[in-house]
C-alpha cells in the first residue's frame, strides 16, 4: 500500500520503543507498526506497555487493526491507545477497543 504507519509504546520507566509497518510483495505477510514495536520491546525485555500511540502519514487517525488489538491485549489490556487525528489527539483504553476479547481465560475449564 505504501501507507506509512508509526507506533510507539510507553513503559513505566519512561522508555519508549517504536516500530513501523513493514510491507512485502506477498501482501499477507506484511507487518503492522504496532506489532513490530511490541516485538522489538519484548526483545529489549520490556513487556508491559502503559500506552501505545499510532500515527499514519495522512494525518487522520490510524487506529490499530483488530489483529494488533488482540496482540497488544496479551501484554496489557488496560493500556492507553493514543491516536493523532489532525490537530487533535484521541485517547482510548485498549479494553474499550477490544470488548469481550478472547484470552487465555477463555480456554480454561470449570
Ligand atoms: N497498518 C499498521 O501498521 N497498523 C495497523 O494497525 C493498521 C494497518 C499498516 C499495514 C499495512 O502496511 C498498511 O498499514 C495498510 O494496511
Amino acid at each position: 500500500s505504501h501507507f506509512k504507519v508509526g507506533a510507539a509504546l510507553l513503559f513505566g520507566d519512561g522508555t519508549t520503543i517504536s516500530g513501523c509497518n513493514v510491507e512485502n510483495a506477498s501482501y499477507g505477510i506484511s507487518l503492522c507498526a504496532e506489532r513490530n514495536a511490541m516485538t522489538t520491546a519484548i526483545t529489549a525485555g520490556a513487556v508491559k506497555p502503559l500506552a501505545a500511540a499510532s500515527a499514519g502519514e495522512r494525518g487522520r487517525a490510524c487506529p490499530p487493526c483488530g489483529a494488533c488489538r488482540q496482540f497488544l491485549a496479551e501484554f496489557n489490556i488496560d493500556m492507553e491507545i493514543i491516536l493523532e487525528d489532525g490537530d487533535n489527539m484521541k485517547f482510548y483504553k485498549l479494553s474499550e477497543l477490544l470488548p469481550a476479547c478472547f484470552s487465555h481465560g477463555s480456554m480454561e475449564g470449570e
